[in-house]
């Protein structure tokens, strides 16, 4: 656990390089870094449109249309920037190859920090090959630690949000909790929201180590069957499908079965991850919630709360 560090006092000052910026998670760290004070020079796809420009002109950012796969209109980009944050989303083509021509640019214009879009469970502790889009951020990880640039990854687990339908986890038909393996084993989750506050606080703090882990809930499959029963008033029962190998062969088995799509987020990926977690090997330790003492944690149950009634 890392002491608490105010990063308010260099915000002010600070101009933070932002790609991604148009996504779910980009325009929730673009108001963070606009609310702590920062100026925020958003990257867009040239040609770019659709409300999230607008969220992200209401958020004060400055937004740049450029070319993502020009390094020198990249560097261009960069040029004054305290610190370069990436919220891209995508396969080998994004994670790989265009945050490396925004690396090359960062380096290039002398910046001095950046923020790989990781934001996911520990990676540096699984074998490699057992989760492919994770394989993708080691794999540029490797390229950024070779970089002469001060980086720092963020770490959060699963996003919550993702409890409240998307993660075949909470089942709110059936009320089950399903699981593989032990229903004890912690697992880490963190808000979307939260997840981009902690990153705006991180990008103006310029003392950030190689990892920052956070975990809004560590929560067992047994503290997420209590969150729903608790969120819904009804009770829920857990459903154990099986050993946490049997997870492992089921995602191996739906890679083989369906065909090859650019999908960034196919079903066979989300068993890979959930396997992961399970497994335990990618648990966060130890955590850097403190950090930055002024963010508030949402909780598994306050989330799965916000569904609407006719869903709970
Ligand atoms: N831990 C978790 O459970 C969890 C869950 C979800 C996401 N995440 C992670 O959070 C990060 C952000 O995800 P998100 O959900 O915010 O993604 P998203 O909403 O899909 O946004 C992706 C962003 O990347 C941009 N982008 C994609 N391909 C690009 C390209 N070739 N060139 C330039 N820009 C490109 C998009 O621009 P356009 O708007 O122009 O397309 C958009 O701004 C990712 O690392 C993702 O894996 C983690």
């Amino acid at each position: 656990m890392t002491e608490p560090n105010a990063s308010a006092a260099h915000s002010e000052t600070s101009t933070i390089v932002l790609a991604g910026a148009t996504g779910d998670l980009g325009v929730r760290i673009a108001r963070h870094l606009a609310q702590r004070g920062a100026t925020v020079r958003a990257l867009v796809r040239l040609g770019k449109t659709g409300p999230a420009m607008a969220d992200l002109r209401e958020a004060g950012a400055t937004v740049v249309e450029v070319d993502f796969n020009s390094v020198t209109a990249l560097t261009r980009a960069c040029v004054g920037a305290d610190c370069v944050v990436s919220a891209l989303s995508g396969l080998r083509d994004v994670i790989v190859d265009t945050q490396k021509r925004l690396l090359d640019a960062a380096v290039a214009a002398e910046v001095p920090r950046f923020i790989p879009s990781d934001y996911c469970i520990d990676y540096t502790k699984l074998p490699v090959g057992s989760n492919r889009n994770l394989d993708l951020r080691r794999e540029f990880n490797q390229r950024l630690d070779q970089a002469p640039i001060q980086a720092t990854s963020i770490l959060n687990g699963m996003f919550t949000d993702l409890l409240t339908g998307q993660a075949p986890v909470i089942l709110f038909g059936p009320k089950r909790v399903v699981y593989w393996g032990s229903a004890d084993q912690p697992l880490d989750f963190t808000t979307t929201e939260n997840t981009a506050e902690f990153a705006a606080a991180a990008a103006l703090d310029p003392s950030t180590p190689r990892y920052l882990r956070v975990a809004g809930e560590v929560a067992s499959i047994r503290d997420l069957q209590r969150a729903a029963s608790a969120a819904t008033g009804q009770p829920f029962k857990l459903l154990w499908a099986g050993s946490v190998g049997v997870l492992g062969a089921l995602s191996k088995l739906t890679k083989a079965l369906m065909p090859a799509s650019d999908d960034v987020f196919p079903p066979w990926q989300g068993m890979q991850y959930l396997h992961n977690m399970f497994t335990g090997l990618p648990k966060l330790a130890p955590l850097d919630n403190a950090r930055y003492p002024e963010i508030r944690w949402t909780s598994v149950r306050e989330v799965l709360a916000t569904r609407p009634p006719a869903e709970k």
